[in-house]
């Protein structure tokens, strides 16, 4: 299934419906494989007719989309975890040497024992993943609380992440070959926040 969905994200001739529908079922998937990473307790239930072990999930859950194109992750994580807080962080990659800068951060004060999921589709260099860890750290997270949702990954990005942040769990739907010169990732799908919102400028090959 992933595989499929992923195909089609990939395909320069999805178009913006196809891709966006691609997008959120996808994203439903990324949201049960992280829910098997949160934390839970034991807990005891009375049915109708008896007692039930069963289990609860023990602490608060944050979403912490990337901007841009980390929204698109959001709504699905939502109708998934529909009490989480949300808290968001602005980071842009500069188009000529691929670096990426903070210009936002709206977090709620977190706990450590908050479990957070960041959302950010594309794992390219790690620059704005690693920018993004640090931001939630400093508002309180404890690094092994921390689950980074993502799509495609490429692996000079993971090295990174897994570098600064080894408690990190990382879920992705696949890994790539290799960043280009440019820093996109082969073969990738292009830039996830063009293709998901539409305003696509044409990337140049390799
Ligand atoms: N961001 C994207 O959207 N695509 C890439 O290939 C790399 C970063």
């Amino acid at each position: 299934m992933k595989a499929s969905l992923i195909t089609i994200l990939r395909d320069s001739k999805t178009n913006l419906v196809d891709f966006r529908r691609a997008t959120h079922k996808l994203a439903s998937i990324l949201a049960a494989e992280a829910a098997a990473h949160l934390g839970y307790e034991q807990v005891q239930v009375q049915t109708p007719l008896a007692s039930a072990k069963g289990v609860k999930y023990q602490s608060r859950l944050i979403l912490a989309p990337v901007l841009r194109s980390g929204l698109a992750l959001l709504p699905s994580f939502l109708q998934f975890f529909d009490d989480a807080l949300v808290g968001m962080i602005g980071a842009q990659r500069d188009e000529v040497t691929a670096i990426a800068h903070g210009y936002y951060c709206k977090l709620p004060a977190i706990h450590p024992k908050d479990d957070v999921i960041i959302l950010d589709p594309m794992i390219a260099t790690g620059g704005s993943g690693v920018m993004t860890l640090k931001a939630v750290r400093d508002a309180g997270a404890a690094e092994e609380r921390i689950i980074f949702a993502s799509v495609i990954a490429a692996p000079e990005g993971l090295a990174s992440l897994k570098k600064e942040f080894p408690k990190v769990c990382v879920i992705t739907a696949q890994i790539d070959e290799r960043l280009n010169d440019r820093k996109y990732i082969l073969p990738g799908l292009g830039d996830f926040g063009d293709r998901f919102f539409g305003t696509c400028s044409p990337i140049p090959p390799d």
